[in-house]
């Protein structure tokens, strides 16, 4: 079985920044799930090198163009790296690859009389790479998300691609895949954008003003614009148009920001009619991240998350905790320093690692280092045992974007019952006396039974820690069959592992 996650391709008109390093840990996580259940995965992410804000900002820095794009290329994969995302493909819209298939794309559509020159008069805003209606921009005149980018008037001739033909098609493919476009709120947003009739779709550049991007392959003076260009790397990641991609794009599930909604829902679908391709299976819609007090972040303000920032000085895992915990799915959530900061010491230090710490310590001082052998399980014990299976269970099948933050509410919760079944089993009272010696190896067996399916769980989301985890317990995962949330798998009187500090106190 296999499954084909995307996420967006970034513009490298700055640094990757909180937004992108979501997108792309959550695909990561989807990937973990899927690939422990027994999946064969596809895992796309990379970066949109052309258009024009891309080519300003290698002007800018007096840069030639490719050493720009090959800068801002490692620097995002850099990061990504950091922060452990296991992706298959690093898209680079440059890859003659690409760019040979984007022109092929377009011949196809343009040898239908789907596409027609016309002049154009309006509006463009270079933040979204987007020509803009009079009803689109704020009261001052500008595009509501890049307020401080200015919007151009162009006055222009290209090439556009007509779009009403399919509007109707598009609607009944909606209706027809209810799980099209998830979450539901956003399925009606979709459906509102397609219930008016659509204009065309401007889908070149004239050279005069963009050169950064796919020549058109009927008219050398154009460029292909940016959106036209990016989408396709979703087909084109996967071979297309040779033969062999039919089986991951069929499977493909596209992860996008709120704010892209509308080419991926509108422009996308269409594009892809007009070339007579499959639509893909899904498009996984997510909300946005802003600064503590709902206040967008912004350099001005001093707000801003900076991804490297926090991976040097809390490590990997502490971002990509908060970021999967804390995410909402359909409104926007938030996010500072300081949240993560108090995130990463109350879960991962007080209610996770420090309860692996005492349990694992006490086995080493007082049973040799070793896993004890656990008597006759109490109530207690099959209580809290129960429990954690329960609240893992989710990370044993196929789980979706808001699944995540779900999921995780319920580990956090078992963790907190983990702690109270250990306070109040007092295993370092029941050790004092030799009659009450076999329940405390039983409630420490329990503990660190228990956790070890946690940290199993937990392997998808922050997957170096539960490793490093794991190895205390000597419990390492097989890689080659399905996973399944079991328990009774750590091996009594086995030693343990190295005890280390997982998740230092942060100050
Ligand atoms: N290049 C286009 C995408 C082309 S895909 C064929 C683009 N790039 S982008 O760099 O501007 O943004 C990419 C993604 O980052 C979008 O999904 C957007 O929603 C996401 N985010 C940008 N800021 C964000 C937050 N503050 N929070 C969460 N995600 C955000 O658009």
């Amino acid at each position: 079985m296999k499954s084909y996650i995307t996420t967006p391709i970034y513009y490298v008109n700055g640094s990757p920044h909180i937004g992108h390093a979501f997108t792309s840990v959550m695909a990561d996580i989807l990937k973990r799930n899927r690939v422990a259940i027994g999946y064969e995965l596809l895992l796309s992410t990379g970066v949109d090198e052309h258009g024009q804000k891309n080519q300003e900002a290698a002007a800018d820095l007096g840069m030639e163009i490719k050493d720009y794009l090959d800068m801002r290329g490692k620097e995002f994969r850099a990061v990504f790296d950091m922060l452990d995302v296991s992706y298959d493909y690093f898209v680079r819209t440059s890859r003659e690859g690409h760019k040979t298939a984007v022109a092929g794309m377009e011949q196809t559509i343009f040898d239908k009389d789907l596409i027609v020159k016309k002049q154009y008069t309006g509006t463009y805003c270079k933040g979204c790479e987007e020509f803009k209606r009079e009803s689109d921009l704020t009261e001052d005149g500008q595009c509501p998300l890049h307020p401080t980018m200015k919007v151009e008037q162009t006055d222009e001739t290209n090439y556009f691609l007509k779009m009403e033909p399919f509007r109707e098609r598009l609607l009944q493919h909606i209706a027809d895949n209810p799980d099209f476009v998830q979450p539901q709120a956003f399925r009606n947003e979709l459906k509102q954008m397609l219930a008016e009739p659509l204009e065309d779709l401007c889908i070149s550049r004239p050279k005069t003003r963009v050169t950064l991007g796919v020549d058109l392959p009927f008219d050398p003076d154009f460029v292909t614009y940016v959106w036209f260009d990016a989408l396709a790397n979703y087909l084109t990641n996967v071979g297309w148009p040779d033969e062999g991609y039919a089986d991951w794009w069929a499977t493909c599930e596209h992860l996008i920001g709120k704010d892209i909604l509308k080419p991926h829902g509108v422009y996308w679908p269409i594009m892809l009619m007009a070339a007579g391709i499959p639509l893909p299976k899904k498009l996984s819609v997510h909300s946005h991240w802003v600064g503590a007090g709902g206040v967008k972040m912004s350099k001005s303000i001093g707000n801003v998350v900076d991804p490297i920032e926090i991976v040097d000085t809390l490590g990997a895992d502490a971002l990509r905790w908060y970021l999967a915990r804390h995410m909402r799915s359909d409104s926007d959530s938030q996010i500072s320093v300081d949240f993560i900061k108090q995130t990463y010491n109350s879960e991962l230090g007080n209610k996770i690692g420090n309860l692996l710490s005492r349990a694992a310590k006490f086995s080493k001082s007082r049973f040799d280092g070793k896993v004890p052998a656990a008597g006759p399980l109490s109530a207690e014990d099959e209580a809290i045992r129960a429990a954690v299976a329960e609240a893992v269970k989710g990370f044993g099948a196929w789980i979706d974007l808001p699944d995540i933050p779900h999921n995780l509410q319920k580990v956090i919760t078992v963790c907190d019952d983990m702690n109270t079944y250990f306070a109040e089993q007092a295993p370092w009272e029941l050790i004092k006396n030799p009659e009450t010696e076999e329940r405390c190896r039983t409630v420490i067996y329990v503990t660190l039974d228990c956790l070890r399916l946690v940290f199993e769980a937990l392997r998808q989301v922050i997957p170096t820690s539960a490793d490093r985890a794991l190895a205390m317990l000597n419990a390492p995962v097989s890689e080659d069959k399905a996973w399944k949330p079991a328990l009774d798998v750590l091996g009594q009187e086995t030693d343990l592992g190295e005890i280390e500090n997982l998740f230092p106190r942060a100050q």
